[in-house]
């Protein structure tokens, strides 16, 4: 077990070697460079922590492989690509494949700028658009000068293949399009900008963006970004975005490609609901990613590692006595949820038990795709469920060490002077430190 605990604050550069228990201070502004800025999302990592990972494990050599299996919004991606490696994303959340895509898809910037260019003029040209979201409330979450405007650029965006042609590489350019139209849906929107849950505050009064003022800004911030980002990385390293669970058949899915380092952030136990937060953006774009309609979007949910969204029935005949992990600490956390709340102690009992069920599938999935001496970096963070206290990351470890992995160092850092838009606090309870987990498989 680590136990020193030793403060460090750095800037900009995490040290190669940090001392098992260490806590970094890490200072830092630097976390919209390159892509990274694209789209928000909720618990993205810095991008310091792959970078660090790919500098300690893979310093000096090119061309290897990079796999996130929970890429979110693609940070560890964009960084393997800078560092000159093959890059591999799983993530269940279709929105999140999509922004992955965009964030590391080299785009021909003279064709760009020219289906930009026909896309604001038409977007000048046009009065109505034909787009409408499915749903009744629409009112509710926008002006109606705003409906008026984001239907008119959807409508658009979904002309540019008619207008251009359907090749591979127009396909990618409205890939773009949809991702830099998503990433200013909140801002114009009625929705409070900074809440993990998508709702409107009474209290705090929010004066949405006009659509286009920042539609068009951000079309050139994604134009001017991609384009030195990809000065920067050869265009011939791979890059493959599955939209899948990573907790089934993960060899498969990666058809015997060859690992050299695993880099990643898991849900939290009663993780972040993905799908409410994206819940304005997915009016405008759910329609492309199968989630337009509620009864969708509540089916899509059931497959995320830490959802709350779970029905009675399927915990009827659960209790923390008759179906246990095996790690008595832990088994004895779940009963004292169980026991001690009245009220949910049942429910978040069996979502705790679920979390760490699921993410003992996803080390035994990983275990078959990595081979012996390949390190596995993770970055989790402790939560209290029902006001206990839960060291995940501890109990992590020994999941992980029961299904082929071996734990070779434990640290953890904070962040100061952070700008994620959605901050990492408050996620599942008491999560102040994220845990970097360094493993091997053995
Ligand atoms: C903490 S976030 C990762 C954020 C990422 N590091 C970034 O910088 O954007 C965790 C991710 O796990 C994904 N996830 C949840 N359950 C999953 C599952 N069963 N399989 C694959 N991904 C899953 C979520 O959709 C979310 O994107």
């Amino acid at each position: 077990m680590i136990q020193t605990i030793e403060l460090m604050v750095v800037k900009e550069v995490i040290p190669i070697e940090i001392q098992p228990g260490t806590i970094l201070s890490i200072n830092t502004k630097e976390v919209t460079s390159h892509t990274h800025g694209f789209h928000k999302y909720p618990a993205k990592f810095i991008p310091h922590i792959p970078k660090w990972a790919i500098g300690k494990y893979l310093n000096g050599s090119g061309n290897r492989t990079i796999l996130d299996p929970f890429c979110g919004s693609g940070t560890t991606l964009v960084e393997g690509l800078l560092a000159g490696h093959n890059v591999i994303g799983l993530d269940v959340d279709p929105l999140s494949s999509l922004i992955t895509k965009v964030k590391t898809t080299p785009i021909d910037s003279k064709i760009l700028n020219e289906v930009i260019n026909w896309l604001t003029r038409s977007i000048k040209q046009t009065k109505k658009g034909e787009f409408e979201p499915e749903c009744k409330t629409i009112e509710h979450w926008f002006s109606r000068n705003a409906i008026n405007k984001l239907s008119i650029i959807r409508t658009l965006i979904n002309q540019v293949l008619k207008e251009f042609g359907s090749s591979k590489e127009f396909k990618d350019i409205q890939y773009l399009l949809l991702i830099c139209f998503s990433s200013i849906i909140r801002r114009v929107s009625n929705a409070d900008n900074e809440s993990q849950k998508t709702y409107v505050s009474h209290t705090k009064i929010k004066e949405p963006e006009e659509v286009y003022s920042v539609f068009f800004p951000q079309l050139e911030l994604f134009v001017e970004r991609l384009k030195t980002y990809f000065h920067l990385v050869n265009t011939k390293l791979a890059t493959k975005i599955i939209c899948t669970s990573s907790t089934e058949s993960i060899d498969i899915k990666l058809k015997g490609e060859n690992i050299d380092l695993a880099v990643t952030s898991p849900p939290y136990i009663k993780a972040i609901d993905y799908i409410y937060n994206q819940m304005v953006e997915l009016f405008w774009i759910g329609d492309l990613l199968g989630l337009e309609s509620q009864a969708k979007q509540n089916k899509k949910k059931k497959g995320y590692i830490g959802t709350k969204y779970i029905h009675k029935v399927e915990f009827k005949d659960y209790t923390p006595y008759n179906t246990m992990l095996g790690i008595d600490k832990l088994d004895k956390k779940l009963q004292q949820i169980y026991d001690s709340d009245k009220k949910n102690g049942h429910k978040h009992s069996f979502v705790t038990y679920k979390y760490f069920a699921d993410m003992e599938k996803h080390f035994s999935e990983m275990a078959k795709c990595l081979s012996e001496g390949t390190p596995y970096v993770m970055v989790v963070g402790d939560s209290s469920v029902s006001d206990i206290y839960f060291a995940t990351s501890d109990f992590l470890v020994e999941i992980a060490e029961r299904n082929g992995f071996k734990i070779r160092n434990k640290w953890g850092y904070k962040i100061k002077n952070r700008y994620m838009r959605f901050d990492r606090k408050g996620r599942g309870g008491l999560i102040e430190i994220d845990w970097v987990l360094e493993f091997i498989r053995n």
